[in-house]
């Protein structure tokens, strides 16, 4: 029986919001936002959603057992720590934290006890994402060979943080799902144009074993929205454009092999592949809530997060220098 807190209620955590009362009655649901104002956007969505400003009334409630925490990212690890401690499940929207040490510490508490630490990179739960990491462990691909995210659009520019860390989370967290691995090498680029030292544009190479790797460009000052993922193996290619409308995942039996010695290539029209239509934020609404019933481990649990956040730190340290 899930009694949901979510603590932030602004532009993202009204969309966690208007999903988790498809999924709950709305009367298990308190809303925690520190700005009062919000009561009333609240009340419009549902009457029966119970609102408070003070955290300390999510805290001290016995019978609220999962949180969903989307504040802004350096509240995450005060909020999180908080939350755990008061015995409470927590999906801690992405980054977990802005300090690895930060999340080690999260993870720590949720696993002395027996918590579900989970974090909102949400595209994990895409059912497009599902069906290539499906596939790629199936071996319809072959083996892994290049991977390169593109997410890019002009504006929404954040001061708090630059894009590496609003943008690239999803993209990160993304490859390490399919890759399965920790990358042996990060090295990134960044550019800051708009404002000083807050990097509006991004490229991060990873370097995984096997000789698999990887880049991420992303950037909020760019003529038009771009999300597009391609995956590369040794048998064919998957591109994956969620910016699109119709088509957007596509398989290309496309590539090169060597026959006698001679490297040939082969060249196939691409296929649309389908999917079943799911909203990603439900499936991980809903997957955080299967995950404290059966008391199973998340997809995004606070290990993927942690190995993200490293990734972040590693790149932003070589782009720093
Ligand atoms: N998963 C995704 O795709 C995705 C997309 C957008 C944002 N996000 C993440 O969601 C989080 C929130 O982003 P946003 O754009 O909604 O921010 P926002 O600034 O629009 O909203 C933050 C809300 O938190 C409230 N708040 C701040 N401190 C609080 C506190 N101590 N206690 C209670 N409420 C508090 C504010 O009043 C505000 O309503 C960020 O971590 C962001 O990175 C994730």
């Amino acid at each position: 029986m899930i009694k949901l807190a979510i603590i932030g209620t602004g532009r993202w955590g009204m969309n966690h919001l208007k999903t988790s009362v498809l999924l709950l009655e709305p009367s298990d649901i308190t809303v925690c936002d520190a700005n009062p104002k919000t009561r009333e956007k609240i009340s419009a969505i549902n009457e029966n959603i119970k609102f408070t400003t003070e955290i300390s009334d999510i805290l001290n409630d016995p019978k609220i057992n999962a949180c969903i925490i989307s504040t802004p990212a350096e509240t995450h690890y005060e909020i999180a720590k908080n939350c755990l401690n008061a015995k409470k499940n927590c999906l801690v929207e992405k980054p977990i934290t802005l300090y690895s040490y930060e999340a080690e510490e999260l993870l720590a508490i949720s696993q002395k006890f027996n918590l579900k630490l989970m974090v909102g990179h949400v595209l994990l739960y895409h059912p497009a994402l599902q069906k290539i990491k499906e596939e790629v462990v199936n071996g319809k691909i072959g083996k892994l060979q290049y991977i390169y995210s593109n997410r890019l659009n002009l504006g929404a520019i954040r001061s708090e943080e630059n894009i590496l860390w609003s943008f690239a989370p999803h993209d990160i967290s993304i490859i390490q799902f399919l890759v399965d691995n920790n990358p042996t090498k990060i090295f990134a680029k960044g550019l800051d144009i708009l404002q000083n030292n807050i990097e509006d544009t991004t490229i991060t190479y990873l370097e995984y074993p096997n000789n698999i790797n990887a880049h991420i460009f992303v950037s909020w000052l760019h003529p038009f929205k771009e999300q597009r993922m391609v995956v590369i193996g040794e048998k064919g290619m998957y591109v994956f454009e969620d910016s699109l409308k119709t088509e957007k995942l596509k398989y290309y039996e496309k590539g090169f092999r060597i026959n006698n010695g001679i490297i040939e290539k082969f060249e196939n029209d691409y296929v649309p592949i389908n999917y079943e239509e799911k909203s990603p934020l439900t499936e991980e609404q809903r997957h955080f809530f299967y995950c404290i019933e059966k008391n199973v481990s998340p997809l995004t649990d606070g290990k993927h997060a942690l190995d993200v956040l490293r990734i972040l730190e590693q790149a932003t340290k070589s782009m720093k220098n």
